[in-house]
C-alpha cells in the first residue's frame, strides 16, 4: 500500500509522516528530504536541483520521477510506504499510478488542509535538526534547550527556503501546479481530507484511523 501525504507546504506533511512511518514500520519518503540532502552534498542530482529549491519552483517532472521510482523499487518498500511531498503534478501522479498498477498495489491519500495564514505562520517558525532531520517549531513545539535537538543534541537550523519570499512564492507554486491533484484524487474515491489546523496529536489520530480504514 502507498500512503500519500498531500498538502500545502506547512500543512505538516512531513511531521506526521515522521510519526506514521514509526508507528506502521514502513519508510517515510520524501522528495524534499532527498533533494536537499543532495544539494548539500553537492552530488551531481544536488547541483541540476538546487535552483529549484531555492526559488520554490519546481523540480521538472521526469527527474522527480526517477528519484522516486529507485527508491520505491528498493526492497523496505514491499510491505508499503509513505510518499511525503510526491506527486506535485498530474504527470506525476500518472506515472507513479502506472508503476504501481503493475505491482498491484492500492493508493491511499491523505490531504491535509490548511489556511495560508497558518501555514505562513507556521513555515516561519519551523526549525529542523541538522543531523536527525527531526522537525520543530519556535511557537507550537519549541525544543528543550535553544537551537539544540532533544532527541540527537545536534545543531537546529533554519530551511533557506522558509524565508518569506519563498514561502510566497511556495505557496504560488502549489496552487497552480499541485492543488489539481486534490480533485484528480477525490474523484477517485481513494482521498481523505484531514484539517491540518487542529493539534498535533489530533491530526496524527485521525490519519491513523483513516489508514486503518
Ligand atoms: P518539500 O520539502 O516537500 O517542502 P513542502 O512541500 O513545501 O513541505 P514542507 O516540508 O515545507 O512542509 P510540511 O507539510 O512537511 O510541514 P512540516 O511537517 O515541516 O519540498 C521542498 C522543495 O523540493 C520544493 O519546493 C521543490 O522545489 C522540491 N520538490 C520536492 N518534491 C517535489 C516534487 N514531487 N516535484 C517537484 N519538486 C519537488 O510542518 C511545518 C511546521 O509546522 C513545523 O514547524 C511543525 O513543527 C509545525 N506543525 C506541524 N503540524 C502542526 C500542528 N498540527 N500544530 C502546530 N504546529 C504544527
Ligand atoms: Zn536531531
Amino acid at each position: 500500500k502507498a500512503i500519500i501525504f498531500l498538502g500545502p507546504p506547512g500543512a505538516g506533511k512531513g511531521t506526521h509522516a515522521k510519526e506514521v512511518s514509526q508507528i506502521l514500520n514502513i519508510p517515510h519518503i520524501s522528495t524534499g528530504d532527498i533533494f536537499r540532502e543532495h544539494v548539500k552534498n553537492q552530488t551531481e542530482l544536488g547541483i541540476k536541483v538546487k535552483s529549484y529549491l531555492d526559488s520554490g519552483s519546481l523540480v521538472p517532472d521526469e527527474l522527480v520521477w526517477e528519484v522516486v521510482k529507485d527508491r520505491i523499487s528498493k526492497e523496505d518498500c514491499k510491505n508499503g510506504f509513505i510518499l511525503d511531498g510526491f506527486p506535485r503534478t498530474i504527470p506525476q501522479a500518472e506515472m507513479l499510478e502506472k508503476y504501481l498498477k503493475e505491482k498491484n498495489a492500492v493508493i491511499k491519500v491523505i490531504y491535509l488542509d490548511a489556511s495560508d495564514e497558518l501555514v505562513i505562520k507556521r513555515l516561519s517558525a519551523r526549525r529542523v535538526c541538522k543531523n536527525c532531520g527531526a522537525i520543530y517549531n519556535l511557537i507550537s513545539m519549541p525544543p528543550k534547550k535553544d537551537g539544540i535537538c532533544d532527541i540527537c543534541g545536534g545543531e537546529l537550523y533554519q530551511r533557506s527556503d522558509d524565508k518569506p519570499e519563498v514561502i510566497k512564492q511556495r505557496l504560488e507554486t502549489y496552487y497552480k501546479e499541485t492543488q489539481p491533484l486534490i480533485d484528480y484524487y477525490r474523484n477517485k474515491g481513494i482521498m481523505y481530507t484531514i484539517s491540518a489546523e487542529k493539534e498535533r496529536e489530533e491530526v496524527l489520530n485521525e490519519i491513523l484511523k483513516v489508514i486503518s480504514e
